[in-house]
Formats: structure tokens, sequence, C-alpha cells
């Protein structure tokens, strides 16, 4: 394979003790293209060359462009930045080219061969509604696993599934209480919701209801049949229900390992915590000191029942003594802050090299902009009904906008279902959202749609146009399709920086500039009647276009239709 620019301009600068990969780790968009279509900062360089950065960067401008290379425009200086100007045609013809070979691969490496990476995400409780509050790690989470597994890393997406706890053994009491087995059938997690919410109203007027869910719950630890059985009942619903919507999400994972996995995986942890001398009493309870700075993590309590914390030490270890992980990720909301940061000192207090690899990957709270549409149990908003909400929505855009479209009800799942993901992952994932279909729907904005449209677009010139030779491209054409060239040839560097920064909207602002600003070229450039060889170095662009967008919103997990 031929070098990238990036590659062919870090085989331009030696410099002692700095490798050439860790040269192209510095190299930088610049601020202004105009200006330049990659910078070097020269900072990094200052102490092993006992120079200031002005300096290095004057002396290598004068050395590369004393000999400057085909494919580069122009090496300047600028405030200790070397800014480096590549020939445009060569580079359209480098970056279309390889686009168009590359095909659904465009972007991806192997950066990450050979290491492994766990992401914990989703992660839904067992027999509660899979609701609004678990849409950001679930589409976090997924991002993430395909940018990595782009990248070259072996993924391993878990669901840490809340499958243990008193409330089983209420749910138990609820359902033999109350339950109608046929309507739990076809009612599924709703009907499970609603005897859960039955039991709490109920226990309001009746104490002993909840000595009687202790009891079960006491029963499922136990191993009775009865109990166990229903347990696991509850739990294939739950999952059946949950499976449904990460279809939708184009989701999988390729572990179920959740909270119950690790009842008899916890012992040794706490051993080894004993035998250190970290497990200390307190009340009757066992805790551990994790500073001054944090409560104590709570492990055991007074009745020897185990917590959640005991839970996440023992999946950290099991994650570690079976997948051997570079890094093990928590997409889980940023509430849980305090948490992760105790299981994560108890392990470095244990002494493992490992606990700075334990990461939580915290996200904002998701509110709706209108409260209309809480379900009828109640407060809580099920993922399953936004998803269908969006998709009758996009349905009714799509009849008015392309009433003679075939496939409709096919479109509007792919364009729905896109909005609310594309959606969930366009911000900062730090930041709190408030979701409005409206918002996320308008074929106008910054959207999922306004993406899947441009693509559409894209393929009908494609189809109009027909066969053509890309082999008549005259690249020097494109000279005004810089902005738009770039961005597509950032595609690679946009992937590795969300991962990186564990960001999925990386992706999403690519998308969204190379929709743009197609858009922008092709209100002001004809594409099927300019003359040949400009025709097919823009029918070669827009087919980059194209294949870029649906690469990246394959990424996260949306489909772009050929017609909308
Ligand atoms: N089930 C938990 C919740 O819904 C999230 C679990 C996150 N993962 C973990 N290993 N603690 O809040």
């Amino acid at each position: 394979m031929s070098m990238n620019h990036n590659e062919l301009i870090a085989s331009l600068i030696h410099i002692d003790g700095v490798s050439a990969e860790e040269i192209r780790a510095l190299l930088v968009p610049p601020k202004d293209l105009s200006f330049a279509d990659l910078a070097l900062p020269c900072f990094r360089f200052a102490k092993a060359l006992r120079k200031s950065p002005v300096e290095i960067a004057n002396a290598l401008a004068q050395e590369i462009s004393a000999d400057l290379p085909p494919f580069l425009l122009s090496c300047t200086a600028l405030n200790g930045y070397l800014n480096f100007k590549f020939a445009r045609d060569d580079m359209a013809k480098e970056t279309l080219l390889k686009v168009c070979e590359q095909g659904d691969d465009y972007g991806k490496s192997d950066l990450g061969a050979g290491k492994t990476i766990c992401i914990d995400y989703s992660s839904v409780n067992i027999a509660k509604p899979f609701h609004i509050g678990h849409l950001s790690s679930t589409v976090i989470g997924g991002a993430l696993s395909r940018v990595f597994k782009a990248l070259g890393y072996r993924v391993i997406g878990i669901n840490h599934l809340g499958d243990w706890g008193t409330q089983f053994g209420k749910m138990i009491v609820a359902y033999k209480k109350w339950g109608d087995p046929a309507e739990v059938e076809t009612g599924g997690v709703k009907a499970l919701h609603k005897l859960y919410v039955k039991f709490h109203q109920e226990a309001e007027k009746d104490e002993s209801l909840n000595d009687l869910g202790r009891a079960y719950f006491k029963k499922i630890e136990d191993g009775d049949p009865e109990a166990l059985n229903l347990f696991s009942r509850f739990k294939e619903i739950s999952l059946a229900e949950a499976n449904r919507v990460y279809d939708r999400l184009g989701i999988t994972f390729e572990s179920y390992n959740g909270e119950s996995f690790y009842n008899d995986k916890m012992q040794p942890v706490l051993d080894l915590l004993a035998a250190k001398g970290l497990l200390v009493d307190s009340e009757g309870a066992k805790v551990v000191e994790v500073g001054e700075d944090m409560p104590p993590c709570l492990l055991v309590r007074s009745d020897g029942a185990t917590l959640y914390a005991t839970r996440d030490l023992a999946a950290a270890y099991y994650r570690k003594n079976t997948y051997d992980f570079e890094k093990c990720l928590y997409v889980v909301a940023y509430q849980q802050n305090l948490h992760f940061r105790q299981v994560f000192k108890v392990i470095e207090l244990l002494g493992e090299p490992w606990a700075k690899d334990l990461e939580h990957v915290a996200f904002g709270m998701v509110s709706l902009a209108d409260g209309t549409m809480s379900s009828r149990q109640g407060k809580v908003v099920y993922l399953e009904d936004v998803l269908n909400s969006a998709v009758t929505k996009a349905r009714e855009i799509i009849e008015t906008k392309s009433p003679d479209l075939e496939d409709k009800d096919a479109v509007a799942e792919q364009v729905g279902v896109g909005a609310v993901i594309f959606g969930a992952l366009q911000n900062n994932r730090i930041k709190d959202i408030t979701f409005s279909y409206d918002k996320v729907l308008n074929f106008d904005g910054e959207t999922c749609p306004y993406v899947q449209y441009t693509h559409a677009r894209a393929t009908s010139i494609l189809e109009k146009a027909g066969a053509f030779d890309p082999q008549k491209a005259d690249f020097a054409s494109l000279e005004n399709a810089h902005e738009l060239i770039s961005a597509i040839a950032s595609f690679g560097d946009a992937i590795k920086a969300a991962a990186d920064k564990r960001e999925p909207s990386i992706v999403t602002r690519l998308a969204i500039d190379t929709a743009e600003l197609f858009n922008k070229y092709y209100i002001d450039n004809r594409i099927l009647n300019a003359d040949e060889g400009t025709k097919e170095a823009r029918l070669l662009l827009t087919a980059a276009v194209k294949q870029t967008l649906k690469n990246a919103l394959a990424l996260l997990g949306i489909t772009a239709p050929n017609k909308m």
C-alpha cells in the first residue's frame, strides 16, 4: 500500500529520539484550511534539540523547502508550527481513489491489532423497563464497540445485566399474589413492571410484604427450584424485549454476564482484601477505606449480603483474567462517578497494575422536550416506544416528501431509528441532552435524516450517470472541492480520535461536515453535464462522499437508504 500524506510527512522529519510514529501522532489539522492542510507543532522537540520551537520550525521549513517532494505545494513555519500545503490534485487523486478502492473498509485500520478492549455498556436491569435512561449507554457503547473494531481491536462488548437483588424476591411475591401468567406472557416487561409498582403500593400499607420479598430473594440465593424458575422466566422475558430493541439499534454483545454471574466469584476477592488487611469492620459491615476524599466502599452488609460494588470488583478480576484487556471501559451515566472511583481505587489498593486500565466513560442525562410521552405506567418512558414514535413521525414526513417512494416502511424504520441514535451521539457525551422528535427528525438541520438524505442524493446522481471511467478524471478540476476532500481524507483520523477520546460525536461531526460541504459543492457545480475529465472527477468525488457517509453512519449503527 502506498504511504498517505501523514506517513510521507513523518518520513521527512528526522529528530534523534523521536520516532516517525510519534511524529505522525503529533500532526494536527490546521485551524484554517486556506493556510495549510496539516500542521506539526514543534514544542515537543524543544528539549531534545535544546532549541526554541520557533527556531526548530524555521530550520525544518528551510530544510524541507530546499528539496520539496512532489506531493507538497509548500512547507512554511509560523510561531513554532510547521505548516504543510499539499499538491491539491495529488491529494484529491490519492484520497478519492483510496475511498473507492477500499469501499466499506475505507477508514478502517489495524492500529489496535492484538489488543483487547472490554466495553461494559447498556447493562440494563432485568424485570425493569428498558427506558430512555439506557439510550445513551446503549448507543455510545455500541458506537465505541464498532469504532474500536474498525481499528482492529478485539472488542468484548459486555451487557452487565442488573439481574440480582431483593427486587427479584419482591417480583416473585407480586407475581404469585396478583400476577396473571397469560398477561405476563403477552405484556412482557410492561406487565412485570406493573406488578412491581403494585408491590410497592401494597407494601406501603402492609410492611410484612417486604419481609416476604426478602424471604423469596433468599430462596433464589439458596437455589429453591420454584423461585429460581420464576427468576429465570423474568429474565427471559426481559431479555427477549431488550433484544428486540438491540436488533433495531444494530447492537450485539459478546457477553451477557451480569451481576448474578458473580455470585460465586466474590469470595476470593474478599479473601484477598482481608489477607492484605484492607477489609475493615464497620458496625458489622465490611468496608474498604478509599481515601480522604471518598466515603468508604461498602462491600458486605451486616446481614452478610454483598453489593453492587462487590460484584463489580469480582467482574473486573474476571474480565482481566478471561480477556486480558488493554482497557476496560464502563459506559455508565455520570451519576455513578463515585461508585467507579471507589471500585477502581480498591483495585489499585490491592496493588493490581491494571487498575489504571479501568475507565469510567461517563455521559450526561437525557430528558424529553415534550413531557407528554410518558407511558401509561407512570413516568417511565420506554425506549421501544421512543423508537416507534420516531419511526411513525419519519413515516409521515416521508409520505409528504416522497409519496412515490417504494419501501416506505423500511425507510421510515432506518430514518426514525437513525434519528434517535444520531441525536443521542451528536454532542459531547458528557453534556445533558433534551431530546425532541422535531429536532432529530429535521431534514434540514444537523441531523441524521440530513446526512441520510445527502447519501441518497449522491446515490441518485451516480445512478443517473451510469458507469464512468475514473481513469479519465481530471483531478486538477477539483481545486474548489478541497475542503470537502480534506474532510473525506480525515475520516480515518476521526475514527482514531473518536476511539482515543471515547467520543462518537467526532464521527457524527465528520458526517455532518461532509454532507454540508457536499451539498454546498453540488449547488455551485454541475456534475452530470460537466466537461469530460471534470465530470469523471466530480463523479468520483460523489462516489467518495456516498461511501464516507455510509461508513460513518454504519459506525454509529445507522443504515443509509439509497432512496428516501
Ligand atoms: N445496571 C446498572 C444501571 O442500570 C448499570 C451497570 C453498569 N455496569 C457496571 N459494571 N456497573 O444503573
